[in-house]
């Protein structure tokens, strides 16, 4: 082989590791703030921020400590932000949702109003919120969730979510035909400029645990009919060729840990740009570890990003997001 001189071992790779700025020059991936976005809980009637105990450091805010959020995440480098509503109120349809002073409406008004262009504001496009079932759509008679009836529920949540001011919509129910019907609502009520953000290859994970108590979710039983088998791998690239044919700008794979060979997938198969999910139950399990003194949190945190950007993200959600953009 060409690169054996001399004396064996001739090839030896741990020379480019021999020091930092070594290191930094052939790093192959490089993180940057604008990477980063971050999802936020904004909780209905709270005057205080409620502390999700799941997930330590993470908070339903109020209206006022979202601005504030939002303002630190833009003096970070936080590329954007994705917001959840917690309603004070569910009922089966989950009216909420498509309130205009719904929850999740006025926080966007509340952040484009603080913040205005300087983070890209998106938001999560589902009933599961807003439901006292605690299913991401409306049940038919037999308590089975509805398809083709949810689809009209969130073409109304992407007209209402875009008259508030959102930048991108982000659609995370896994009904069939979503991207279309809400970029056809989108355009119908003017918003052309109002982008989707398809979640593609969403898995039914036990990861997303922690976020039930976020939302203060009502759900009984599972997500098993709608969210995808964590055994299927080629589905993930028929949800991918159906969002993009029916309009989605950018998608989403998520959990993002146990789905990296996902990730690698979707972003070799695709030209719209790929969003990693790092969920809840992936950020609760390294701060119950590293609460333990088992594992070093700050380190772990920057490699399960890089893992990420590594396996073809060009972002990442991440409640990290100011943290580690503030690290980098
Ligand atoms: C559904 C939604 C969920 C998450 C994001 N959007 C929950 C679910 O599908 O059960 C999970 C996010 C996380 O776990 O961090 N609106």
């Amino acid at each position: 082989m060409s690169t054996q001189y001399g004396r064996f071992p001739g090839a030896r790779p741990r020379r480019l590791r021999t020091t930092p700025a070594m290191r930094r020059m052939v790093a192959e991936t490089r993180l940057h703030p604008a990477d980063l976005i971050l999802p936020a809980f904004v909780r209905e009637g709270a005057s205080e921020p409620v502390p999700i105990a799941s997930m330590p450091g993470v908070v339903q805010h109020t209206r006022d400590t979202l601005r504030k959020a939002a303002v630190e995440a833009v003096s970070a480098g936080v590329c954007g932000l994705m917001l959840y509503g917690v309603p004070e109120e569910k009922d089966a349809v989950g009216s909420g949702g498509t309130d205009p002073d719904g929850i999740l409406q006025v926080a966007i008004r509340d952040v484009r109003s603080e913040v205005g262009d300087d983070l890209v504001i998106m938001s999560d496009l589902c009933l599961d919120e807003y439901t006292d079932h605690g299913h991401c759509g409306v049940l038919d008679a037999r308590g089975r969730v509805d398809n083709d009836a949810t689809l009209e529920r969130y073409a109304e949540m992407a007209r209402v979510q875009a008259d508030a001011g959102v930048h991108v919509v982000a659609p995370s129910g896994m009904m069939d035909g979503q991207v279309r019907v809400i970029r056809e609502a989108l355009d119908g009520a003017g918003h052309q400029d109002v982008s989707v953000l398809a979640y593609t290859a969403k898995y039914a994970s036990a990861f997303f645990g922690p976020f039930r108590e976020a939302v203060a979710s009502s759900l009984t039983g599972d997500r098993k009919t709608y969210q995808q088998d964590p055994a299927n791998a080629r589905e993930s690239l028929r949800e991918l060729a159906l969002d993009v044919e029916e309009g989605a700008d950018m998608v989403i794979v998520k959990p993002a840990l146990p789905y990296l060979d996902i990730l690698r997938q979707v972003a070799d198969a695709t030209d719209v740009p790929v969003a990693a999910y790092q969920v809840s139950g992936e950020y609760a399990m390294v701060e119950a570890a590293a609460a333990n003194g088992w594992v070093d949190r700050d380190r772990i945190m920057m490699e399960t990003l890089v893992g990420a950007k590594r396996a073809g993200a060009n972002m990442i959600l991440t409640y990290w997001a100011t943290e580690a953009a503030r690290q980098l």
